[in-house]
């Protein structure tokens, strides 16, 4: 028999980035053109098996980028403060959306846990025709911050599963 692993993960990112579009088709395999904003935050799991001795449950909150949606402005460090692992989400249209995915990851690596596994996810890479954050630019940045780095497309499911299974593989698996 295998082992069985379990980390908590938190999303983040700017409303409408598609934190919970990446969730469902993580859990699901599904995809909505139109989601509701996250209100708070949604806990999910899912398991992805990286070889016959090795199952990683993946314990996931989703939370909301809209400040409204947000009981306080300070409720993020409850998710991310004993969190082993983050993906921080921003929107390949959008620069701005970038600026805050920087900011997320400048407050995970000063206030969560030293050894947690930050990757940077740029999605909606479907939408290529209306592209405003080059690819380049976001790795540049990616690797000089540390981070994992994957561009990845909810709707058609373009590196979902890659981005989940290669945190899995940084996380302590002993
Ligand atoms: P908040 O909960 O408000 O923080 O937003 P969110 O980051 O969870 O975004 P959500 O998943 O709700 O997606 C926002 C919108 O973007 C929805 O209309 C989704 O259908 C759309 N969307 C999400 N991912 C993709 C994608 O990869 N490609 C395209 N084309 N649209 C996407
Ligand atoms: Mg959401």
């Amino acid at each position: 028999a295998g082992k069985l692993f379990q980390f908590k993960l938190v999303l983040l990112g700017e409303s409408a980035v598609g934190k919970s579009s990446l969730v469902l088709r993580f859990v699901k395999d599904q995809f909505d053109d139109y989601r509701e904003s996250t209100i708070g935050a949604a806990f999910l799991t899912q398991t992805i098996c990286l070889d016959d001795a090795t199952t990683v449950k993946f314990e996931i909150w989703d939370t909301a980028g809209q400040e409204r949606y947000k009981a306080r402005a300070s409720l993020a460090p409850m998710y991310y403060r004993n969190a082993n692992c983050a993906v921080v989400v921003y929107d390949i249209t959008q620069t701005s959306s970038l600026d805050k995915a920087k900011s997320w990851v400048k407050e995970l690596q000063r206030q969560a846990d030293p050894n947690i596994v930050i990757a940077l996810a740029g999605n909606k890479s479907d939408l290529s025709a209306r592209r405003a954050v080059e690819t380049e630019e976001a790795q540049a940045y990616a690797d000089e911050a540390g981070l994992l780095f994957f561009e990845t497309s909810a709707k058609t499911a373009t590196n979902v599963n890659e981005l989940f299974t290669s945190i899995a593989k940084k996380l302590p698996l002993d």
